[in-house]
C-alpha cells in the first residue's frame, strides 16, 4: 500500500522510498515492515521507544523478546563501553567468555557446559548436528508450526497451513524456503503439539533414525502455551528409551525461570539452545548441556565429532552485555516479571469479558499472546488464524500502535523489568478501550 504522506510520517515516507532500492522490500528483516511503511526508531531507553518522527511507544515487543531489560539498561550500556574501547573481537581467548559460562552453568544444573554462537538460528543448529554425532542418527523430530530459526531441518513446517499442512495424526512436511531439498524434508518428522499419543506413534515409526526430538516448551508461533507435563514427560521417557536426545529451544523461554522453562515444568533436556535474552540487547546464541552429550565438541577428542565455530562467537561485547543482563535478572527480578505477566494476563481476559469480544488470551511467565478467536487455543491447528481473524488482529495491533503500545505482530507481548504495575495497569485500560471499539 502507498503511504499517503503527512506532517506525522514525512521522514518514515523518505527513508523507506530509500531503504526498497537498496535492500529487497526494503528492510533485512521482514517482522519490522508495517503497512504502509516500516517505523523508523530514533531511540529506546527502559520500556519505551521513540520514533523518528517524535512518537513515543510503551515496547512489549522487545526487539522479538531479546531485552530482558528494555533498551539501554545504565548497567549494561556502562561494562560494554569499557570493554568497546578495549577491543570487540579478538584471535585469543578472553575472560569475559568464561565469566558468563561459569554463570550461565550456575543457573541451571543440566547445563554441565555451555558454548557460545551468534544467533538462536545457530543454537538450534549446532543442537541438531551435536545430536546427530553425538547418535550417529540423521532425522529430527520437531513440532509442527514451531520456530527455531532458519536451519533448514529447524524450519521445517513452521509455516503450514491448512491447504498443505495434510493429516493431524501424520502432518506433511512442508518447506518454509522455496528451494529446500527434499533430502532435507524427508529427515523431518513434524509432531503435533501437546498430543503425546499421535506423537509418540509418529516417533516409534522411526524410532531407529531419530538423533533428537526438538521442541520449545512454550512455542510463541504455535499459540504460546505451554507443553503439557504429559507430553513432555512421553517425549523425556521416549527419547531415554530409544537412545535420543531431547532438546529444548529456550531461545525465548528462558526468561521464564532463573534456569528456563524447563525448571518450571520439571524436565531436564539434554541440550538447551539459548539466545535472545541472554545476550543483554547483542547478538548470542548458545547451546548447553550435560557434560558427555557436549563433550561431541572437544577439540581434544580424535576425532574431532563437531568442529563448532563462527568468527564472532563469543565475542567480548556479548559477553560482557549477555553477563551483566543475566546476574541483573535474578531470581527476584525473574519472579516480579512473572507477577506481573500473570496479573496481565488476568487482566486482559477479564478486559475481553468486559467487552463481549471473541478473543482468547495464551501466555506463561512473563509472555503473553491475544488471539481473536474465542476459544482458547491448543495446539498450532487451532491458533492458526483465518482470513478474518488476521484482519481482526491487523486492526488490533494498529490501534494499539497508534496508542503509543508496541508489541510482536502476532498479537504477542513480552514483560520487560523497566515496566512496573503502573504499565501493566495503564496497558490493560487501554486494551480494554481498543477491545470495546472493536466489537
Ligand atoms: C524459539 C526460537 N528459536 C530460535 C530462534 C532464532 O533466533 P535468532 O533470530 O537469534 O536466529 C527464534 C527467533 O525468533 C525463536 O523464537
Amino acid at each position: 500500500m502507498a503511504a499517503r504522506i503527512n506532517a506525522a510520517n514525512a521522514k518514515s515516507v523518505g527513508l523507506y522510498e530509500r531503504a526498497k532500492k537498496v535492500m529487497p522490500g526494503g528492510c533485512s528483516r521482514n517482522t519490522i515492515l508495517r503497512s504502509p511503511h516500516p517505523i523508523y526508531v530514533a531511540n529506546g531507553k527502559g520500556c519505551t521507544v521513540k520514533d523518528i518522527e517524535g512518537k513515543e511507544y510503551v515496547d512489549f515487543a522487545n526487539n522479538m523478546a531479546s531485552l530482558i531489560h528494555g533498551h539501554a539498561n545504565p548497567k549494561i550500556v556502562e561494562a560494554v563501553g569499557k570493554q568497546l574501547k578495549n577491543g570487540t573481537a579478538f584471535m585469543m581467548a578472553t575472560e569475559a567468555e568464561l565469566e558468563f559460562a561459569e554463570h550461565m552453568c550456575d543457573r541451571n544444573q543440566g547445563f554441565g557446559q555451555i558454548r557460545f554462537m551468534n544467533s538462536g538460528t545457530e543454537a538450534v543448529m549446532n543442537c541438531i548436528k551435536v545430536a546427530r554425532a553425538y547418535t550417529g542418527r540423521p532425522m529430527i523430530a520437531k513440532v509442527e508450526g514451531a520456530y527455531h530459526g532458519a536451519y533448514d531441518y529447524a524450519e521445517v513446517s513452521q509455516t503450514s497451513n491448512p491447504d498443505n499442512w495434510g493429516r493431524v495424526g501424520e502432518p506433511e512436511r512442508i518447506p518454509v524456503a522455496c528451494g529446500t531439498p527434499k533430502s532435507a524434508l524427508s529427515d523431518v518428522v513434524v509432531l503435533p503439539f501437546n498430543d503425546p499419543e499421535r506423537s509418540v506413534r509418529l516417533l516409534d515409526r522411526y524410532a531407529e533414525q531419530i538423533a533428537c526430538v526438538l521442541v520449545d516448551p512454550v512455542p510463541h508461533r504455535v499459540g504460546l502455551m505451554p507443553a503439557s507435563g504429559e507430553y513432555l514427560t512421553e517425549l523425556r521417557q521416549w527419547t531415554n528409551i530409544n537412545r535420543a536426545l531431547l532438546v529444548f529451544d529456550e531461545v525465548v523461554t528462558f526468561r521464564s525461570n532463573y534456569g528456563g522453562a524447563q525448571e518450571t515444568l520439571g524436565i531436564k533436556p539434554d541440550l538447551t539452545a539459548l539466545g535472545k535474552a541472554i545476550g543483554g540487547g547483542f547478538p548470542i546464541g548458545a547451546i548447553a548441556g550435560r557434560y558427555q552429550v557436549m563433550d561431541v565438541m572437544n577439540p581434544h577428542n580424535k576425532p574431532l565429532l563437531v568442529p563448532q565455530a563462527g568468527t564472532f562467537s563469543a565475542n567480548p561485547i556479548s559477553m560482557t552485555a549477555g553477563r551483566v543482563a543475566m546476574e541483573l535478572f535474578d531470581k527476584s527480578e525473574v519472579e516480579r516479571l512473572n507477577v506481573l505477566g500473570e496479573q496481565l494476563r488476568r487482566n486482559l481476559r477479564e478486559a475481553i469479558g468486559i467487552a463481549g469480544v471473541q478473543y482468547s488470551i495464551t501466555g506463561f511467565a512473563s509472555m503473553f499472546r491475544i488471539h481473536t478467536k474465542p476459544l482458547v487455543p491448543r495446539n498450532y491447528r487451532e491458533a492458526f488464524s483465518s482470513p478474518a481473524e488476521s484482519s481482526q488482529l491487523f486492526l488490533l495491533m494498529d490501534q494499539l500502535l497508534r496508542r503509543g503500545y508496541s508489541l510482536i505482530n502476532t498479537g504477542t507481548g513480552m514483560l520487560s523489568t523497566p515496566m512496573t504495575q503502573t504499565t501493566i495497569d495503564r496497558f490493560s485500560e487501554v486494551c480494554l478501550d481498543v477491545f470495546k471499539h472493536s466489537r
